[in-house]
């Protein structure tokens, strides 16, 4: 069987987790996921880098114990994490004993063979970076990775002999390329392999830094926390305690990072690796960074993203749905909350939610529920299950090439053509002509390809494709697995049950009334674009009366209107409070747009709007000239 192991950073627990570590997390869940469907075993690790000067200081600076410091803030990236649904196989704390035990093994090892050795060190010390500089990396006499000061340094410290594997890394990544993708991120590294690569100090003095791992061959000293850190990717899969385990998993087969920590990935790492013996992993991928307002998110700008707020407001599977399908991993991602409105709206409220409530409302009319045997097909089912399977194959290499935001694209061209797909087949036109069997073959296959979309887009929202697999009867246990995607399914004794709207619609209402977690982006001027008559005959516009009228508690602008659309009952939710009393509107004739798709407003569903012209903070209803029945197609 094939296998699949996949590896985050460890995450320092000097801080809140923010949207940078939530990301690189739900990158590592969702491929994890995918792999489990595609029938792959499969590991995923993640955990947190605890020890260091960044740990040490921010402990100190609340008074605390490091150890006790660390032990209430890892509990923060462990509830995000079960929040987010992340489906880890271990969490790995690197002041675990096991993994000290690990790191000590290794560090005695590469002593007794000449690996590590001891020498007197002249040079430089950025705080910050707890890194050692030569003069020559210096920037205008400052750290060249941050720009701060730098201390100068003169003492004894272990070196590892990283330089006399130079050759060796630069050769193995150019005929390896998959080994450091994407490929720019390859050419960054050789590009910094150009220069002469120095030795790596792996000591830091206990008098100067005491937060570590001691040095088994030297109680004065502990290991530098990148050195300790990186080795939890083996520690974490049984390296030098459980040898079925280590062999089953290692070497890697995806090793996630940001771009900011490319070098200790692509350089420090495979030289450790290389001089323990160890084969390299198959990928590294340096993914880009979130940005907000186009700049990096930083706590002194006050616009770092709060993962557990966004979730608070739009739901774990929207969010994880908007981190995959905005970022193209390789670059890096603007952050907006305008761009996650508008791409809930389109893709998931708009494309998705309505395709499932068409589907589910048309065979709830036409079989009571059952999901209808499906017919002999014609060019257009073929036509239309053939786009579902390009989507599949196409998600399928996207997740080789880590394209996940260009698998996800194709799986919506899919749902955007189910949308297409009803258009063309009308299935209204064909229930009211009486030809049952064609009906019955259309609702069948839009069933199919929303189960197929479920399967499909169920690691990146799981539980929200589960509730959707739920709504076509199918159960969760069923969803079933990439890999027999294409295979007969039995839609025998399916049921469908009339359902909320999966996603409902975000209103401009509701965002404003929405706290805001971000700095909002630049205004744009709006386009007001021509459309066509074909696009305006797309909006049905309809005659209603109202038969009842009431405020909605705690939302003091919306009324929620009972309205009579000619022998079909519907409900609005309207902004009109402050223009209107509800009493008088009772009896009164207006205009709604009657085939907009449903959405909920403070709890309240919404099934449809009415027109109302604005003028300042004035609201005036559109009425009808004279006596007209209700119902009435207005064009
Ligand atoms: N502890 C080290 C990693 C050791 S791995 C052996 C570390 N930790 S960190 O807490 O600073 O997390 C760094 C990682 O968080 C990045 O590599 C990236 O995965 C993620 N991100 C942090 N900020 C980010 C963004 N703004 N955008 C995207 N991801 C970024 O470095």
């Amino acid at each position: 069987m094939p296998k699949f192991y996949v590896t985050t950073p460890i995450y320092y627990v000097n801080d809140r987790p923010h949207i940078g570590h939530a990301y690189t997390t739900i990158l590592a869940d969702v491929l994890a996921r995918y792999h489990r469907s595609l029938g792959n075993d499969t590991f995923f690790l993640t955990g947190t880098d605890e020890h260091g000067q960044k740990v040490e200081k921010a402990a100190a600076k609340r008074g605390m114990d490091n150890l006790a410091h660390c032990d209430e803030t890892v509990v923060r990236f462990q509830e995000l994490w079960k929040k987010l649904g992340i489906t880890n196989d271990r969490f790995i704390r690197t002041t675990q004993d096991f993994h000290v035990e690990v790191v000590q093994k290794v560090l005695q090892d590469l002593y007794d063979r000449g690996e590590i050795y001891k020498a007197e060190y002249t040079g430089w010390y950025c705080v910050g970076d707890e890194r050692f500089f030569t003069e020559k990396d210096l920037v205008d006499g400052k750290c060249p990775e941050c720009g701060r000061e730098v201390q100068a340094i003169k003492e004894s410290n272990y070196f590892f002999r990283m330089g006399k594997y130079q050759d060796w890394l630069v050769d193995y990544i150019k005929t390896h390329p998959d080994f450091i993708l994407p490929a720019f991120r390859a050419n960054e590294t050789l590009g910094f392999l150009k220069k002469p690569l120095n030795d790596l100090c792996i000591s830091r003095r206990k008098s100067r830094l005491a937060w570590g791992i001691e040095l088994p061959f030297d109680p004065d000293y502990v290991c530098y926390v990148w050195f300790d850190a990186l080795l939890n990717y083996v520690s974490g899969v049984g390296y030098l305690q459980n040898e079925n385990d280590f062999s089953r998993w290692w070497p890697a087969s995806c090793q996630l990072i940001g771009k900011d920590i490319l070098t200790t990935h692509s350089v420090y790492w495979p030289t450790m690796l290389k001089a323990m013996d160890l084969p390299m992993p198959k990928t590294i991928f340096a993914h880009g960074w979130w940005l907000t307002g186009n700049a990096k998110m930083s706590k002194s700008l006050g616009n770092v993203v709060n993962p557990m707020d966004m979730i608070a407001r739009c739901g774990v599977d929207a969010f994880r749905y908007y981190l995959l399908a905005e970022m193209s991993p390789g670059n890096d991602a603007n952050f907006s909350e305008e761009s996650f409105v508008a791409r809930y709206n389109s893709d998931l409220a708009n494309d998705l939610g309505n395709l499932l409530s068409r589907v589910n409302k048309l065979t709830v009319r036409a079989t009571g529920g059952a999901v209808p045997e499906c017919g002999a097909l014609e060019e257009i089912d073929r036509a239309f299950l053939g786009e579902c399977d390009a989507a599949a194959s196409a998600m399928r290499a996207c997740l080789d090439e880590m394209k996940l935001d260009q698998g996800i694209n194709a799986v919506l061209g899919a749902v955007r053509a189910g949308n297409r797909y009803l258009e063309q087949c009308a299935p209204w036109t064909l229930a009211k002509a009486g030809k049952t069997e064609r009906l019955h073959t259309v609702l069948h296959t839009a069933a199919e390809v929303l189960r197929r979309v479920a399967v499909l887009l169920s690691p990146v929202m799981p539980d929200k494709m589960t509730e959707l697999a739920g709504a076509l009867g199918i159960h969760a246990g069923e969803i079933g697995s990439i890999c027999d995607l294409d295979g007969d399914f039995d839609w025998s004794g399916r049921t469908m049950k009339e359902i909320a709207p999966l996603f409902p619609r975000i209103l401009e209402e509701e965002r404003k009334d929405a706290p805001k977690t971000v700095a909002p982006a630049k205004k744009t001027e709006p386009e007001t674009p021509l459309i066509s008559i074909d696009d305006f005959s797309r909006v049905v516009l309809k005659t209603a009366r109202v038969a009842a009228a009431e405020a909605i508690p705690d939302a003091e602008k919306l009324l929620k209107l009972q309205l009579d659309l000619g022998g079909e009952t519907r409900q609005i939710v309207a902004g009109i409070a402050k223009s209107y009393a509800p009493e008088t509107l009772v009896g009164k004739t207006i205009v709604v747009v009657a085939n907009l798709q449903s959405a909920v407003l403070r709890g309240v569903e919404s099934q449809g709007m009415l027109l109302a012209a604005k003028h300042g903070k004035e609201l005036k209803l559109v009425t009808i000239d004279g006596e007209i029945p209700a119902g009435c197609r207005i064009g």
